[in-house]
């Protein structure tokens, strides 16, 4: 995720903005800037990779200033490069930008055929460009902004400079987080307190659709509309390793509880505006790559292979394709079925995964066509696939994968829909309902997180078992596997996932008082089955934690405890369930006072075969 600084004081600028920079780069990022107005204009400075680059760069100048703003870029729309990094400028005016612009290109558009040029492939730059086209139209700085964000569709944190007005520094906030700290004499902007905590501990946060005008000592806060609106500050009480974790106890939890705007921002700019067409800009854009394949392959590692299960579901249900999903490791030695006739999908968070990487590079070996599926823009995986969707779950720092995983699914019904298009396998009203529901899912995933209190109830009462056993069946399967896989790697308690149609020939002879299972018996197809597996257990004294639809009395009276989640299409239920799994695990491995962001033995990226 990007981060923002922004400052207006006596200080040297640089100094504050590069302090505010470096406080922001545990949550890593491929490049960054500043701007700071000198010498009657602002002065802007950029490098690519580390912020050291950008040090070095800086090294030896003199930017003085009294206004400055800076950025790290964790990158979406254009690779990582100086050209991409922000600040950019656009005539008089320099702006930095967390979020996704919807409607950039459509913005790029009309503002190139009025004549402005532009420098980037960012969304980020049409902002700096519209601000300019409305100064140019002789509105004040303001003013300027207050249109520009008129036109703008997405989400944003920004801060913007004006040539025409040094002393002023501007914020706004759309579904992106921004602050202004309040210190001695100084105002501060920040998309993350811990940037600026050193400065001040008085904050205004601003909310959706608001503004924030920083001059003459005092800062304003005022709608779209330009009226202004009474805010007071609020004293923020956390340290600032508390503060990095946006107050949580761990990255972790913090992920977890941030899956709906990671899934919102997944989604963002991916659904035409009548609901009728998934948008992978440039991907398959002939019609020929569909059209040439006869199977697809989902090749991943770890949580990311149980996100290729949950896709080979719906990839076969949405576009009745042959799918084959496979682990990394595994697909590479087994001579693959693969020719240029495969698409071959591969999904990573980190997109360094050596077995991923080794799988891909073998596919393309032998013909294939090679999709990834991503977090890291500019990562191998990215770099060596012929097309990449990136997931935009923002960093994630918890070696657990939560919040990349989710995403990942989502990706994954997206690519479904797009691919079920193409083959004419999903009719017009399917697509509007899938779609529909789509939308409605960070709303779904924000009720399920407020659940957390009871979940953690459930953690605590469970803590002490030795063994778990997860349950689940057809798309429900993968997140059975992923659920115990999240158990096992925090809590370092043994857990099993299984379908739960292969109880019977097996696992059921380990049911016992002393074996917890926790069954996904959420109303569909498979609803009548699955609670039949729960008799079965229950019969032999098994403790069962279900998973089940908000609604479900009959399922209460036979298990131990109930965790509800809100009901959506069965295609959706994975990214819905997954998330109380998370954080049951997250709260059993913290009663034990694990690591939980740093388990042992393991590492975020495995780069090694
Ligand atoms: O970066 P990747 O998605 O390729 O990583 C794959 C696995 O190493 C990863 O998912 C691992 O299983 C996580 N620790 C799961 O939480």
């Amino acid at each position: 995720m990007c981060g923002i600084v922004g400052y207006l004081g006596p200080r040297e600028t640089v100094g504050v903005l590069m302090d505010g920079l470096r406080r922001l780069e545990y949550r890593g990022y491929d490049s960054a800037g500043i701007a700071v107005f000198h010498g009657g204009k602002i002065e802007v400075r950029r490098a690519r990779g580390k912020l050291r680059v950008l040090e070095e760069a800086i090294a030896g100048e003199s930017l003085e200033g009294k206004v400055g703003i800076g950025h790290t870029r964790w990158a979406t729309h254009g690779r990582p490069s100086d050209d991409n990094a922000h600040p950019h400028k656009a005539g008089s005016i320099a702006v930095v930008h967390n979020g996704i612009i919807e409607n950039y290109l459509s913005l790029k558009k009309v503002l190139t055929e009025s004549g402005h040029v532009f420098a980037s492939e960012t969304d980020t730059e049409v902002i700096a460009h519209l601000v300019d086209h409305f100064l140019r139209e002789d509105f004040p700085f303001e003013e300027a902004v207050r249109r520009a964000l008129g036109k703008i569709k997405g989400s944003y944190a920004l801060a913007v400079l004006c040539e025409k007005e040094p002393e002023k520094l501007i914020g706004a906030r759309n579904e992106s987080p921004l602050v202004v700290g309040l210190g001695e004499g100084e105002l501060l902007i920040a998309s993350d307190t811990p940037a600026v905590l050193n400065y001040t501990r008085d904050f205004i946060f601003l909310e959706d659709g608001e503004m924030a005008v920083l001059s003459d000592g005092k800062a304003e806060v005022l709608d779209l509309e330009g009226k202004r609106i009474p805010r007071e500050p609020k004293r923020v009480k956390w340290n600032p390793l508390m503060a990095e974790k946006g107050g949580y106890k761990h990255f972790m939890l913090k992920e977890i509880m941030e899956q709906p705007r990671a899934i919102t921002d997944t989604i963002r700019g991916r659904i035409s505006e009548d609901r009728s067409e998934i948008i992978f800009e440039g991907l398959d854009s002939d019609g020929k790559m569909v059209k040439a394949i006869n199977r697809i392959a989902l090749v991943a590692c770890g949580t990311s292979y149980h996100a290729a299960l949950v896709g080979r579901y719906l990839i076969e249900s949405l576009c009745r394709i042959p799918v084959e999903a496979d682990i990394g490791s595994e697909f590479r030695y087994r001579n693959p079925l693969v020719d240029e006739k495969t698409l071959l999908v591969t999904i990573s968070q980190s997109g360094e995964t050596a077995d991923t990487l080794a799988a891909l590079r073998e596919a393309r070996k032998r013909g294939a066509r090679t999709l990834g599926i991503c977090n890291v823009v500019e990562s191998s995986l990215s770099r060596e696939s012929d097309y990449t969707i990136f997931t935009y779950a923002g960093p994630e720092i918890g070696v657990a994968s939560t919040k990349a995983f989710s995403t990942q699914l989502v990706i994954l019904y997206l690519l479904s829909l797009f691919l079920g298009k193409r083959t004419g396998y999903i009719s017009h009203t399917q697509m509007d309902e899938f779609i529909g529901e789509l939308v409605r899912l960070p709303h779904l995933l924000e009720e399920v997180v407020r659940g957390h209190k009871e979940i953690e109830r459930i953690g605590r009462k469970y803590v002490h078992a030795e063994n778990f056993l997860y349950l689940g069946r057809g798309i429900n399967y993968p997140i059975a596997l992923e659920g115990a896989l999240k158990l096992k790697e925090i809590s370092y308690i043994h857990a099993e996932g299984y379908p739960a149609g292969e109880m019977k020939h097996g696992p059921i002879a380990l049911i016992d008082r002393e074996m917890p299972v926790v069954v996904l018996a959420t109303k569909d197809d498979t609803y009548e089955k699955v609670m039949n597996n729960i008799e079965e257990v229950h019969a032999r004294e098994g403790r069962i934690i279900a998973l089940a639809s908000q609604g479900d009395k009959e399922i209460a009276s036979k298990v131990e405890d109930v965790i509800f989640i809100p009901p959506t299409v069965s295609l959706l239920t994975p990214v819905l369930l997954t998330i109380p799994l998370q954080l049951l695990a997250y709260y059993m491995a913290d009663f034990k006072g694990n690591d939980v962001d740093q388990p042992r033995n393991l590492a975020k990226s495995v780069t090694v075969e």
